[in-house]
């Protein structure tokens, strides 16, 4: 059976996620055989267990990054994640071939709407151009790129009104549903 891990890069998804909250407490509903991380909750003093981290990974055929979009790309308690656990020698190097083959799937959520990501818009530039980062850190880990899914206009300036907030409900878990949906067809 395929091996699906989901780690989740939000730095505090208990008091202060809506979106992404959803997203995961949907999935773990309708993905129950994956193993979810939650590596606010498990590491709130952000210390990773390196060595657990990188058996997580190694015994994952499918590795799920969900996150909201912070400032463009990965919120910094994943981003000190990849630092940390994805290290020369295990992801990449002469020596590092742990992740050699694995799928990865990339799915976020970002508080400007969708329309907004394209040249000369409001956020300047196409969604895709914010996560070539991701997809040759990829590439350097020798990890197949499956893509990712997305959804925008999930903002924090939206939660006190409530037609807003059931909208983006049904987004979040709209989300979900393409995840899994994802996650099958690999
Ligand atoms: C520190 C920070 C940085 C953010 N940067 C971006 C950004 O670069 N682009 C964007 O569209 N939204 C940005 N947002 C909005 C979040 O992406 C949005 O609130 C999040 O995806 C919603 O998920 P959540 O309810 O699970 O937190 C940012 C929010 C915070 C708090």
């Amino acid at each position: 059976m395929t091996k699906i891990l989901v780690v989740s890069g939000h730095t505090d998804l208990q008091k202060n996620s809506f979106a992404n909250k959803i997203i995961l407490d949907r999935l773990s509903e309708i993905m129950p055989e994956a193993e979810y991380v939650y590596l606010d909750t498990e590491y709130p003093g952000w210390t990773f267990n390196v060595e657990r981290e990188q058996e997580r990974l190694k015994s994952a055929d499918v590795i799920v990054m969900q996150f909201p979009f912070f400032w463009y790309g990965v919120p910094s308690i994943m981003h000190k994640w990849m630092e940390e656990v994805f290290v020369h020698g295990f992801s990449h190097g002469s020596k590092g071939k742990a992740l050699v083959g694995k799928k990865l799937l990339v799915s976020f959520t970002s508080g400007a709407p969708e329309e907004m990501y394209q040249t000369g818009g409001v956020q300047g530039y196409p969604v895709d151009d914010f996560l070539t980062p991701l997809k040759q850190f990829a590439r350097a880990c020798g990890m197949e790129w499956t893509g990712y899914v997305y959804s925008g206009g999930l903002s924090y300036a939206s939660r006190h009104d409530d037609e807003k907030l059931r909208q983006m409900k049904e987004k979040a878990l709209l989300h979900a549903e393409r995840v899994a949906e994802k996650v099958r067809s690999l």
